[in-house]
């Protein structure tokens, strides 16, 4: 039996439930629901007012300061921007082979900052392209139109280009100490043993996630294999839990470890995870899964299942995983974890975090048109849930071991009380160049397990993880921020998630609008799918599927045309012989009883109040989210869209009328009044010209072609449209709603057909503008024949194809210039 044939076989004998709870539940009874678990008895709730306090006062009297990061910031008085400016300056500059040339890159970058204007145009696009900005980064931090160069041209004006160089060279030194415990595993394992010494245990995380390519994943899972080979043999014949460990990151063994590929993450991703689990088994380590994106949630639990139900975890205490309480799932994690523990007769050792990737999230679920955040919007709620999550785990200790890692002081003295003051079944854990003071009284002096997350590797793995560093050390809702200001009373630091949530009246942050509110009262976000949960992934499936019949006979619409000639079949293009409908195309005569009939409509369309034509276009984007499933089905057969491609199609298509009727509102609503040439006399309305020509492409062939549409019909135009002759059938659907909407069937005409009939309708006298998405050739094809009409001149608005040449330096992310590669 092959190794993926035996991971297969696993999975299906897992006898284990599937993790499926909801995915983003509404804030309010949840946090409820949190509030009544976690209420707490009054002479504990002393005792950690008292712990904590001892502990705040420890991290405060330490005189080398919080750490490297937080010191750095302070004695160079930056922002958290700034910071973070200064870090993407400084990690760019790793990357640059030779010392010199960095130190030269660091003069010419700093010597073009201090001219550099920061209203004015940024013409130096070094460190906006070098530097992976924007990763996870959310306008919390950042004024629209920051990049890292504008932010430091500012710095350089106020700190003087001396200091700022000190600085950037600083930001070097501890991008390179201050958050890697070594670059190879034997310098990693040689440092660790100070920290050993004083009872710390590690955990080591190989730098780097994300992986594009099979040969990152190969390379990443190569130097895992390495590192528990490495660990096994230095690790001496202590019982765990008192042995190093290893922290995985499921994102860097497959490049398409995503909810979408859920049979080859089983296939091709498991086996490979199985090859590690069982090598840290052998040499009796703890193995931890870390903790992602949301969206992966219940891929990685599926993952698990598979290895809990095989024998390769039997017997062993060592496997376990990371579980993030800012999450609305969390308590449901740990409940089914405990759950398959005791189904699966293990012992799991489990990590409660609260979560490094809430900005990523937030930009993520307004990105994909979520109907919700999946993790807390306070960030009191996640502390609160953090505690709920904690209480199970320590209750289930028989079949958990529970390790909460955690740099709050107040945290740290509610899990010690809450467990009777004993440490007695648990860890707490820290991160590598983080929490050392705290944890010196609590781990060294008062004896409590601590644990160390040690990244190991080079820089130019770093970037990804010292974002979120960053990110945690500068965000002023972070304990590790608050705690350093010594201006900020003890007394604000103990006060807990119960009470800042206010009896749950404040559990919704109402600074972080809902993503389908992201653009106020000008118009709603378009819904996304997210196919993370499988619960939504399947019910688009499925109605994908029913959609499947009747299949679409397209042909030409509109008011006084009707469909002639023969029909063609339309043929999918992922095998060239599934059927996906008919279509008629248009000939000639059509196309000018079109445009004529067009010019009738133009007449009426264009007086009707702009209020009309953009409720219409509104009304057409709601359609079309209620057709969603059908629209899909047609896009993936007609044009080949996956599931993805699919509903980020008919997303723009959505945005495309609500954006363009919003518009419409205010540039040409009632009162609109536009000066004119000379002055009040001549001030005139804006209004559509005639009949709009739309012809648009077959890669979006449902966004484009409406994009172009909804735009001319909402300035009062007349359309008549073509589709590309690959995909007339999503078109035809459209056009369809397009009338079910409100748009007049003598404004709107269809005319599917191939290039002479595009040519044809161009070339007709009445026409009085064009909009055209193709190729370059076309266009200009089209340029000339407007130009050789005689009459006013036609405007051509043509968004043509082209192919850009990319120069990649060595400061570049390679992950960073891959994914932009793939976007443009
Ligand atoms: P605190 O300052 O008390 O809490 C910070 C938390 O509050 C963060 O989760 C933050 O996102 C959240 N928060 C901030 N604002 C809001 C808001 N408005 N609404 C809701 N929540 C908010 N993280 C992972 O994701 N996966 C891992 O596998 C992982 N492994 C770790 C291992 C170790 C040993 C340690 C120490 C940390 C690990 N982390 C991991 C990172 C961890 O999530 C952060 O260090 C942690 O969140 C900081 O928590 P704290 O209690 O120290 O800080
Ligand atoms: C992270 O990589 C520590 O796993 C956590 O941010």
């Amino acid at each position: 039996m092959t190794a993926t044939t035996a991971a297969r076989t696993t999975i299906e004998q897992t006898d284990l439930e599937p993790f499926r709870a909801a995915y983003a539940p509404d804030d309010k009874p949840l946090v409820d629901a949190l509030l009544k678990e976690a209420a707490g008895d009054v002479v504990v709730e002393k005792l950690i007012d008292q712990r904590a306090r001892g502990y705040i006062d420890d991290m405060r009297s330490v005189q080398v300061g919080l750490g490297g990061v937080e010191d750095f910031m302070r004695e160079f008085g930056l922002t958290t921007r700034e910071g973070l400016a200064m870090m993407v300056l400084a990690e760019a500059l790793l990357r640059v082979p030779d010392a010199q040339t960095a130190d030269r890159l660091i003069e010419d970058k700093l010597a073009a900052a201090r001219f550099d204007d920061p209203s004015g145009p940024k013409s130096d696009t070094w460190l906006v392209s070098a530097s992976s900005w924007a990763l996870g980064v959310t306008s919390r931090l950042l004024h629209p139109g920051d990049t890292p160069q504008s932010i430091l041209s500012s710095l350089v004006r106020r700190m003087g280009m001396p200091t700022v160089r000190v600085a950037t060279r600083k930001a070097m030194q501890l991008l390179g100490h201050q958050f890697v415990l070594g670059e190879t595993i034997h310098k990693a394992l040689e440092r660790a043993k100070t920290q050993e010494t004083k009872g710390y245990r590690y955990s080591y995380d190989m730098l780097g996630e994300g992986a594009r390519t099979a040969r990152d994943a190969e390379r990443y899972f190569r130097s895992y294999a390495d590192a528990i080979e490495a660990i096994g043999k230095a690790a001496g014949d202590r019982p765990l839990p008192d042995r190093p460990g290893i922290s995985v990151k499921l994102s860097a063994l497959h490049a398409r470890y995503e909810a979408v590929n859920g049979e080859r993450v089983r296939d091709e991703l498991l086996p490979k995870l199985r090859e590690l689990v069982r090598m840290a088994r052998d040499r009796n380590l703890n193995f931890t899964i870390d903790a992602e994106e949301a969206d992966r949630l219940e891929i990685s639990l599926d993952v698990i299942a598979a290895l809990l139900s095989d024998p390769v975890t039997e017997g062993w205490d060592g496997f376990g995983l990371a579980v993030q309480a800012y999450q609305k799932r969390s308590r449901h994690v740990i409940d089914w974890l405990v759950g398959a523990a005791r189904k699966t007769g293990r012992k799991l050792m489990v990590r409660l975090v609260k979560g490094a990737y809430w900005d990523t999230e937030i930009k993520h679920a307004q990105e994909n048109g979520a109907h919700a955040y999946p993790v807390f919007t306070r960030k009191a709620a996640t502390d609160l849930s953090y505690l709920c999550c904690a209480k199970r785990m320590l209750a289930a200790r028989d079949v958990l071991y529970p390790q909460f890692a955690t740099h709050n002081a107040l945290t740290i003295a509610q899990i010690i009380e809450l467990s009777g003051g004993k440490a007695e079944g648990y860890e707490f854990q820290r991160l590598h160049g983080m929490g050392e003071s705290l944890y010196k009284a609590v781990c060294e002096r008062d004896g409590f397990p601590c644990r160390i997350y040690a990244p190991v590797g080079g820089h130019k793995d770093l970037l990804a993880y010292l974002v979120r560093r960053l990110l945690e050390n500068g965000a002023n809702s972070s304990f590790v921020t608050i705690v350093g200001d010594a201006s900020v009373p003890v007394e604000a630091l103990l006060k807990r998630p119960q009470e800042l949530l206010d009896n749950g009246h404040h559990a919704t942050n109402r600074s972080i609008p809902l993503p389908r509110d992201l653009y106020g009262a000008s118009r709603s976000n378009s819904a996304g799918v997210e196919f993370g949960w499988a619960a939504e992934r399947n019910l688009l499936v499925s109605g994908m599927e029913k959609a499947v019949a009747p299949f679409t006979e397209a042909g030409p619409l509109g008011k006084g045309l009707s469909a002639s000639g023969d029909a063609h079949p339309v043929f999918a293009p992922m095998d060239g012989s599934t059927k996906a409908g008919t279509v008629r195309f248009a000939d000639k005569e059509t196309a000018r009883k079109a445009i004529d009939n067009a010019r009738k409509g133009f007449e009426t369309w264009s007086r009707r109040p702009v209020e009309e034509r953009a409720a219409a276009l509104d009304k057409l984007g709601d359609l079309l989210e209620e057709n969603r499933d059908r629209l899909m089905t047609i896009l993936a057969i007609e044009a080949g869209k996956c599931l993805t491609d699919g509903i980020a199609e008919i997303r723009e298509a959505v945005d495309f009328c609500r954006f363009y009727a919003s518009e419409a509102r205010t540039q040409f609503g009632e009162g609109r009044l536009m000066p004119g040439p000379t002055g009040e006399e001549n001030r005139y309305r804006h209004r559509g010209r005639g009949v709009f020509v739309c012809i648009s492409p077959w890669n979006f062939p449902l966004a484009i072609f409406l994009g172009q549409i909804s735009a001319a019909l909402l300035a009062g135009n007349a359309v008549v449209a073509k589709p590309a002759e690959q995909t007339p059938l999503i078109a035809y659907e459209a056009a369809k709603l397009m009338y079910a909407a409100g748009v007049p069937e003598d404004a709107f005409y269809l005319v599917p057909g191939e290039g002479d009939i595009g040519a044809a309708l161009t070339s007709h006298p009445a026409v009085a503008g064009v909009a055209f998405t193709g190729s370059t050739e076309t266009a200009w094809a089209i340029n000339g024949t407007l130009a050789a009409k005689r009459g006013p001149i036609v405007p051509l608005i043509a968004e043509t194809g082209g192919i850009n040449a990319m120069l990649v330096d060595a400061t570049a992310l390679p992950e960073q210039v891959c994914d932009d590669v793939m976007m443009s």
